[in-house]
């Protein structure tokens, strides 16, 4: 593997925080969540942020919080499900890091969102508000997740068996 970091995207409850944090144990790196880095930047949650600030201000500082994340050691890093659907940072991503798609089913992403009480995008929906997001939102994103360099089909498979698989593609 030549590029410096590992980097998981994909939407809001495909896995990439379990995965991120299995994947980083089994390859001796450190593990950045990049919510979490903003939230400890920040002293704020991810969902303060977007109600004090505004979405705009928040995908702000997810840019800056990729480039200084980018900046650090090799790590395996989990991103939040936006990040990569912002800026040119799909492409920055791309240039610094093996990028990893994790792909997951409709109803799966439903499953595990349905009781969500912390992400702002998501909280509050009736099940059919859900998965109208669900739907719209994979629809418009799709494309720069598929930019990644590999995609996993993250359904059907638990987290370690999945950073076992990926362990093994990523070297080689
Ligand atoms: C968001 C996903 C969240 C977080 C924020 C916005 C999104 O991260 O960054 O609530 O736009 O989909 P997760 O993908 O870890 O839930």
């Amino acid at each position: 593997m030549d590029k410096k970091h590992v980097i998981l995207v994909g939407m809001p409850g495909s896995g990439k925080s379990s995965l991120g944090f299995i994947l980083a144990k089994l390859m001796w790196r450190p593990f950045i969540d990049s919510d979490y880095y903003i939230i400890k930047k920040e002293k704020k949650t991810v969902a303060e942020i977007f109600a004090e600030q505004g979405e705009d201000n928040f995908r702000k500082l997810e840019k800056q919080a990729l480039s200084e994340i980018i900046a650090s050691a090799p790590a395996v890093i989990s991103t939040g499900g936006g990040m990569p659907c912002f800026y040119d940072n799909m492409d920055i991503m791309n240039e610094f890091a093996v990028t990893v798609y994790l792909e997951m089913t409709h109803e799966k992403l439903f499953e595990h969102l349905k009781n969500d009480k912390k992400r702002p995008l998501v909280k509050g929906k009736t099940p059919e508000e859900l998965m109208d997001y669900i739907n719209t939102t994979l629809e418009q994103r799709k494309q720069y997740y598929e930019k990644a360099a590999i995609t996993v089909e993250a359904h059907n498979v638990t987290s370690v068996q999945l950073a076992m698989n990926l362990y093994k593609i990523i070297n080689g």
